[in-house]
């Protein structure tokens, strides 16, 4: 595991975009596993910039997200569908049918885990970004006493809906559950791109990263993979 602190966002922001420019400039048909929530924003902000100024062509990247709330459509602006177009999709040359989110409106959830999980199992991510949930969560895969390997449908934890609801109108429009990748699936990418921002994080960073392997902080699962990456701010990183 390497870990890299940054004295700015703007830094950090950089090199988690190079990353990913270098990647599709080595391998065009590239595939990535997309991540949302606050802390990719400004990493979607550089990956877009240099796109542009260096003319990078997305046309033959396959990006698959890691979740998305039950019961929202795509047009819906808390939608991860809807976040996706907003701060990447909408800005680069990647073609619609090569992007991929459970859907949230499936009328047979069990199969569309099905029918996503089956993707994921043809094309691993060749790097795959992933936030940190304030009680250890990645993607939506809440702490518990097991965890799913494969794509599966969670009900979201009162923390999570608490910390996510400053993004609704009030609580009650925060969704009571989401598809999410499994940690089995998120751990078949060739390399793992953790991001972490923020004081509030640096506990739960410490313990992700340097506390025992448990489901109950489904993080810490990533110490067994061989290759990830973890950039963190300054905030995030001062426990470690
Ligand atoms: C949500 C997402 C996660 C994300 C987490 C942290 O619950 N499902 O993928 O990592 O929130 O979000 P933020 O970056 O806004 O703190």
């Amino acid at each position: 595991m390497k870990i890299h602190v940054f004295d700015t966002s703007e830094q950090l922001d950089r090199f988690a975009a190079d990353l990913f420019i270098d990647l599709i400039k080595s391998k065009p048909d590239a595939v990535l596993g997309l991540a949302t929530g606050s802390t990719p924003v400004g990493i979607y902000a550089k990956i877009v910039e240099q796109a542009k100024q260096q003319n990078i062509s997305f046309g033959g990247v396959t990006t698959y997200n890691l979740d998305e709330y039950v019961g929202l459509t795509p047009d819906n602006d808390q939608s991860y569908a809807y976040y996706m177009n907003q701060h990447l999709f909408s800005h680069i040359d990647i073609s619609p049918e090569r992007t991929h989110l459970p859907n949230g409106m499936a009328s047979d959830p069990q199969a569309e885990c099905a029918r996503y999980e089956a993707m994921l199992e043809e094309r691993h991510a060749d790097i795959q970004l992933l936030g940190l949930g304030h009680n250890g969560h990645i993607g939506f895969n809440e702490p518990d006493s097991a965890l799913s390997a494969g794509t599966h449908v969670v009900k979201l934890k009162n923390e999570t809906r608490e910390a996510n609801a400053r993004f609704f109108a009030s609580m009650d429009e925060v969704p009571a559950a989401a598809f999410t990748m499994g940690v089995g699936s998120i751990l078949k990418a060739n390399t793992i791109l953790l991001v972490v921002r923020g004081a509030e994080k640096a506990s739960i960073v410490k313990e992700a990263l340097t506390g025992p392997v448990s489901t109950q902080v489904p993080a810490s699962l990533l110490q067994t993979h061989p290759r990830v990456i973890v950039l963190l701010d300054r905030e995030a990183g001062r426990m470690l």
